[in-house]
């Protein structure tokens, strides 16, 4: 852009200072837009790096519910509506709220994990504020509403918890600068722990069990320290890389439940050289071996089977299956319910990404829970990014059918010749309630108990203060 002064006027002695002047401002604007560009930018990429979004939504507007053996913690509007969000928020409440789980009018459940985002760094809180506040309001709560009994619905209590568990934690350190870098993701932003990690009574995390593994909203996050069986030990770095950055490897394992949420919202989202830094530290957790994991997890890499299929060969093989005379129960179950999308002898389509049966990680693991939600339950289209629907099949089959087809996919499909779910083990998942820990159980009920005990007392006392007066109106 050429300024030229007009010429009419061009007599003025100040001219040419003007115009230096104004290409100064101009050039100081766009700098400072360019500044702010560049920081909102990166507040995007941390939000990303920090899953907000897999609980808050990608609207911000809220509404995720944290099942908690206590009762349902609903995420709120974080948009930057003044009325319903948080437009009022300086960048130091937004620090407030990370750090402490304070936020200017309440205290905040630890369902929102700040015991991680605790270590989030002041450059990321800056950059994350200026990005919030630079989208738009969303003008209305979520639809529902925390629902807690007492006395957990009062929050001040939640000052134990932080007192209790907002210490210093006893992390894995490093000292090189990508193991730093994949440990801040880890431990902070990405907040794996707040989902793998086993948690106490009172659901603090134990650090001495790091990601070795727990159960979260009835799915099993699983172990992913270096234990070569239930841990992350048969995984390549390549395998860890993919699944992070889609949710799926190597076509033996795919995320199905509140991993795919994260994947889709938060991890797919991140540079390769943060998904290598986060694998790489991964690599470094020492080993915790759990559970009842006897293979494998995932087979070695010279061990996977290339799935083979060509165009029209699942129809021909249905047709063929369907038509067979002498099926088994569980046969004939697969054959109706799962086969067009996952082949007759389990080799899927991943062209299509139906997923391969056959090794897949799903019917490996000796902890079916997992298995037994994506059979009732379903995958949503679109959980992960492009993967078509997996229907549920809690309406359509009984439990005992489900069972069945569980034991014939992980005894044909996946290595496993001894599975014996029973219907019990299938509604068991399906009407999963956590149990609220006995601890917290005795908390409430102390709780209740001294609520009625000063009942009791304030009765006294009423009772006490009303003689007395009785008392001295007779006398006077
Ligand atoms: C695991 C789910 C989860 C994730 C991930 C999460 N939050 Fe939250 N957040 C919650 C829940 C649940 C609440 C409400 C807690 C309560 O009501 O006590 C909340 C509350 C908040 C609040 C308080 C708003 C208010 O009501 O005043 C802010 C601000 C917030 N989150 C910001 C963030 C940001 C920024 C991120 C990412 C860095 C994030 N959250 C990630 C679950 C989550
Ligand atoms: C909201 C809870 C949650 C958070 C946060 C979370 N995960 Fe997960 N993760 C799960 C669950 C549940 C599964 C089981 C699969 C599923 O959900 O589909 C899982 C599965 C995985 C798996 C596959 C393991 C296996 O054996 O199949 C890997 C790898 C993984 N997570 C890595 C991570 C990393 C790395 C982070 C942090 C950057 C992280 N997760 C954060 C809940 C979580
Ligand atoms: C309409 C197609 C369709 C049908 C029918 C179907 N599936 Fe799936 N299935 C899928 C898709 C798509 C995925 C991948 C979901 C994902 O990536 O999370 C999947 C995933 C799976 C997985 C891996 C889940 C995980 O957590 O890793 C298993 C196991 C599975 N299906 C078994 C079955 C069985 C058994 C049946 C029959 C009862 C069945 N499916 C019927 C489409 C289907």
């Amino acid at each position: 852009m050429a300024i030229k002064a007009e010429p009419g006027r061009s007599t003025s002695k100040a001219a040419p200072f003007q115009i230096a002047t104004t290409i100064t401002a101009l050039t100081l604007a766009s700098a400072t837009l360019a500044e702010n560009t560049e920081l909102i930018d990166q507040g995007e990429y941390v939000a990303r790096a920090s899953g907000c979004m897999s609980c808050h939504q990608e609207d911000l507007s809220g509404g995720y519910e944290v099942e908690t053996p206590m009762g349902t913690i609903v995420a709120s509007n974080i948009s930057p509506s003044h009325q319903y969000g948080i437009g009022g928020y300086d960048r130091d409440d937004l620090a407030n709220v990370l750090r402490r789980g304070v936020s200017p009018d309440r205290r905040l459940y630890p369902a929102m994990p700040y015991a991680s985002y605790r270590g989030m760094s002041d450059a990321d809180i800056d950059a994350l504020h200026a990005w919030l506040q630079n989208q738009e309001p969303v003008e209305e709560a979520p639809e529902q509403d925390t629902d807690l009994p007492f006395p957990f619905n009062i929050s001040t209590g939640v000052i134990g918890w932080n007192w209790m568990f907002l210490g210093e934690r006893d992390l894995p350190l490093a000292d090189d600068p990508v193991l730093q870098r994949g440990a801040y993701l880890v431990n902070h932003l990405g907040h794996c722990g707040e989902c793998h990690t086993p948690r106490n009574d009172f659901f603090g995390m134990q650090d001495d069990q790091y990601l070795a593994g727990e159960m979260i909203d009835g799915w099993l996050a699983p172990n992913l320290t270096a234990d070569p069986e239930s841990g992350l030990g048969s995984w390549s770095d390549q395998d860890i890389i993919d699944y992070l950055r889609t949710g799926q490897a190597g076509n033996v394992v795919q995320a199905a439940g509140p991993m795919a949420d994260f994947v889709r919202h938060g991890t797919s989202h991140l540079e390769d050289d943060d998904l290598a830094a986060i694998t790489a530290y991964l690599r470094t957790i020492p080993a915790i071996a759990t559970g009842v994991q006897d293979i494998p997890l995932l087979p070695s890499q010279s061990e996977r089977l290339d799935p083979a299929h060509s165009y029209g060969q699942v129809r021909e093989e249905i047709v063929a299956v369907l038509t067979s005379a002498n099926l088994s129960e569980p046969e004939q179950l697969y054959a109706r319910h799962c086969a067009a999308c996952h082949g007759v002898t389990g080799q899927g389509q991943p062209q299509a990404y139906y997923p391969p049966l056959v090794q897949n990680a799903a019917l490996r693991r000796a902890d079916a829970n997992n298995l037994l939600q994506v059979l009732l339950h379903g995958v949503p289209a679109g959980k992960l990014e492009r993967v078509p629907a997996m229907p549920g099949f809690a309406g359509e089959l009984s439990a005992d059918q489900i069972a069945k087809l569980a034991n014939y996919t992980r005894s044909t499909f996946g290595s496993r010749p001894d599975s014996a779910l029973t219907a019990a083990d299938v509604t068991r998942v399906l009407t999963h309630e956590d149990e609220m820990p006995a601890p917290l159980r005795t908390l409430q009920v102390l709780a209740w108990v001294g609520v009625a005990a000063l009942i009791v007392v304030v009765g006294v006392m009423i009772w006490w203060i009303a003689r007395r007066r009785k008392t001295k109106l007779q006398e006077g």
